[in-house]
């Protein structure tokens, strides 16, 4: 009999969100009037169409590749030259960030490019995650076998948990021992903490110091509305050395389910062999993707094109600011509640505090079950997500005041 990964047995539940839906759906089926009222702030899915600039470019590619003289199939795996070009010049080199063409690679999701970024990095590394956080960065980890056993809390044996409380803003400091590898994500999913200059530099200080590599999560860049707040790890001197950026087009440009993102791998980032050989991760990066991916399809990857053009800019602009116009209504709503919030300034998410005493799965239940409203569970995001709740605000006006409306209806 063949054997199967036993690492997937050492995963506690299923994944976080098709666990929400799960719930959800069982919810539904027993309460058909409730399910008529359902508000789902769960998934940080988008609810609002693709901007006109996107719909235009779909079209015209569809097009092309209608037509003999314009058909194309195989695509390069690290993406089109058209792509690669417009996100190292817009999203790099015209804030003064070194990011040359080809160390951009055009991929179909964040999600998929934090996990399969394990197949270049070595078993042995010591892994440091904080604590909440996005729950794919653990969970690919305990896949691949670099954790042992999960505690009663859900902790994993070997990862260095790098707490995020509202005592540190929800940024976590460089630990005091030694790990390779770091995941970051900022803005933050899920507090919605953004981290500051200062909080970066010293983490690329550490990272140069103990020559280790730092995933940086930009998923939600777009949604940074204070100033002086990095939008990239490359503004960090040195970073260059350190760092692999992952960024996507789905919460900016609504390609949810479009699918298309990129991550940046730079030339000057080495890592070493078992021997302590010196090498550089750029030539594996394209070797896994040009052996492991065939790219994204042209059609998408015209229509990701088209979010850096004026017209696309503006419409990005436009769904950015209905979403974190829902969060300051999402936020003034779970206060006026008598709620302790956090976030939804840099990020359209909201981590709210329960109150004291009930856990995020109860108080997941309750407004479910009292207001008809799907939020996520903190807990779901790590053991110190207990006892903090996530609301997306990704959802359209109407619902983010009808929630607002719920939440101060509900008893505590
Ligand atoms: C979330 O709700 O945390 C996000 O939708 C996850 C994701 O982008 O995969």
């Amino acid at each position: 009999m063949a054997y199967l990964n036993d690492n997937y047995l050492k995963l506690k539940a299923g994944y976080l969100f098709p666990e929400i839906g799960r719930r959800v759906k069982a919810f539904c089926d027993a309460n058909p009037a409730a399910a008529q009222r359902l508000i789902r702030c769960g998934i940080g899915d988008v609810t609002e169409p693709l901007p006109l600039a996107v719909t235009a470019a779909l079209h015209k590619a569809v097009d092309e590749m209608g037509a003999r003289a314009t058909f194309k199939g195989y695509g390069p795996e690290q993406g089109y030259d058209f792509l690669r070009a417009a996100i190292a010049k817009n999203d790099y080199r015209d804030h003064g960030i070194d990011v040359a063409d080809d160390e951009i690679f055009v991929s179909d999701g964040s999600k998929c490019d934090c996990g399969n970024i394990l197949d270049i990095l070595g078993g042995k590394n010591k892994i440091a995650i904080s604590d909440p956080v996005y729950p794919v960065y653990v969970d690919t980890n305990v896949m691949a076998g670099h954790t042992g056993e999960a505690n009663e809390a859900g902790a994993y044996g070997k990862i260095v948990y790098l707490p995020c409380r509202p005592s540190n803003g929800f940024i976590p400091e460089p630990p005091k021992k030694h790990v390779d590898v770091i995941y970051l994500c900022s803005p933050n999913n899920p507090t919605g903490a953004a981290a500051t200059r200062e909080q970066l530099e010293s983490w690329v200080k550490y990272a140069l110091e103990h020559k280790s590599v730092i995933l940086f999560d930009a998923a939600y860049e777009a949604y940074i509305s204070e100033p002086g707040i990095p939008h990239s790890i490359y503004e960090i001197p040195g970073a260059r050395e350190c760092a692999i950026e992952f960024r996507s087009f789905s919460k900016n440009g609504g390609f949810t389910g479009t699918r298309c993102a990129f991550t940046v791998v730079p030339k000057s980032l080495n890592v070493q062999t078992k021997s302590g050989e010196v090498k550089p991760l750029h030539p594996l990066w394209n070797r896994r993707m040009t052996t492991k991916f065939n790219g994204v399809s042209y059609i998408i990857q015209r229509a990701a094109e088209a979010l850096y053009s004026d017209d696309g800019k503006a419409q990005v602009r436009a769904l950015i600011e209905h979403y974190m116009g829902n969060a300051k209504v999402l936020r003034a709503g779970a206060r006026k509640a008598g709620l302790k919030v956090f976030g939804g300034v840099n990020a359209p998410y909201i981590w709210v505090r329960t109150p004291k005493g009930v856990t995020s799965w109860q108080i997941f239940d309750k407004i479910l079950n009292e207001a008809n409203v799907v939020i996520t569970p903190g807990s779901g995001f790590g053991s110190k997500g207990e006892g903090f709740f996530r609301i997306s605000a990704f959802n359209s006006r109407a619902n983010a005041e009808e929630v607002a409306r719920r939440l101060q209806e509900l008893k505590w």
